[in-house]
């Protein structure tokens, strides 16, 4: 089956002083799904949205909205999430007590549901719940902040995940967050990703579509 690759603008690197309208732009300019990093200075070092914003952005786009909780613990808020018109919710296995319910509880609320692994945390963590899962969220740097560099052994967790992936023979999407560039794109591709998160490469550039046509253009050379 031919990959579908895309890409999710995290919005962690928007100028929130103009939240809205930079959701706005960057989904005209090709993204295809808004990247929401949800932290909670405990889990993470560091402070960011909640379900309120992401109620506030919602009536914007069209596009789905794919929620990254670096929280804990995480099952109390996942009902407001999903209220709050979220269409992928992920978290982090160190951050629930109980993953599988965790799991259940996400796609109990009408959600697509996501593992993420940290860059040191074991992929033995998707051994069971693999079936349960819509997607795997592999983490190229340190949760916490945008603009920090691709932890280059995360290429081959991917070609490692993306095996099972296909194994499984599910349509499960295999995502990576963390230091995506136009310059390393392709190679992450070609470890096996299809969706790609990236906050400051692109808020950080002066045209969105052109660095987002820029990824496109290095994801069309990757061998389907
Ligand atoms: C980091 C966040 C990322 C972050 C990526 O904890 O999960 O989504 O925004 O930022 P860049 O693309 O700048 O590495
Ligand atoms: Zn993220």
């Amino acid at each position: 089956m031919p990959r579908t690759f895309r890409i999710a603008a995290s919005i962690l690197s928007a100028d929130f002083a103009r939240l809205g309208e930079e959701v706005t732009r960057v989904v005209e300019a090709g993204a295809d799904l808004v990247h929401f990093d949800v932290m909670d200075n405990h889990y993470v070092p560091n402070l960011t949205i909640g379900p309120m914003v992401c109620e506030a952005i919602r009536p914007l786009t069209k596009a789905a909205i794919d929620v990254h909780l670096m929280i804990k613990p995480v099952d109390r808020i996942i009902p407001d999430f999903a209220k709050a018109g979220a269409d992928i919710i992920s978290f982090h296995p160190e951050a629930s007590e109980h993953v599988d319910r965790t799991i259940g509880l996400i796609r109990e609320n009408g959600c697509k549901a996501g593992l993420v692994l940290n860059p040191a945390t074991s992929i033995t963590h998707l051994d069971f719940v693999l079936s349960q899962l819509d997607l795997v969220l592999l983490m190229s740097v340190n949760p916490g902040f945008g603009g920090q560099r691709f932890i280059p052994y995360t290429l081959d967790k991917l070609r490692a995940v993306r095996q099972r992936i296909d194994e499984a023979g599910r349509d499960v999407w295999l995502e990576v967050d963390g230091g995506v560039k136009v310059d390393n794109i392709g190679e992450i591709a070609r470890a096996g990703a299809d969706t790609f998160v990236a906050g400051s490469a692109i808020f950080g550039a002066a045209d969105y579509a052109g660095t987002i046509a820029a990824m496109r253009a290095a994801l069309a050379q990757v061998p389907a």
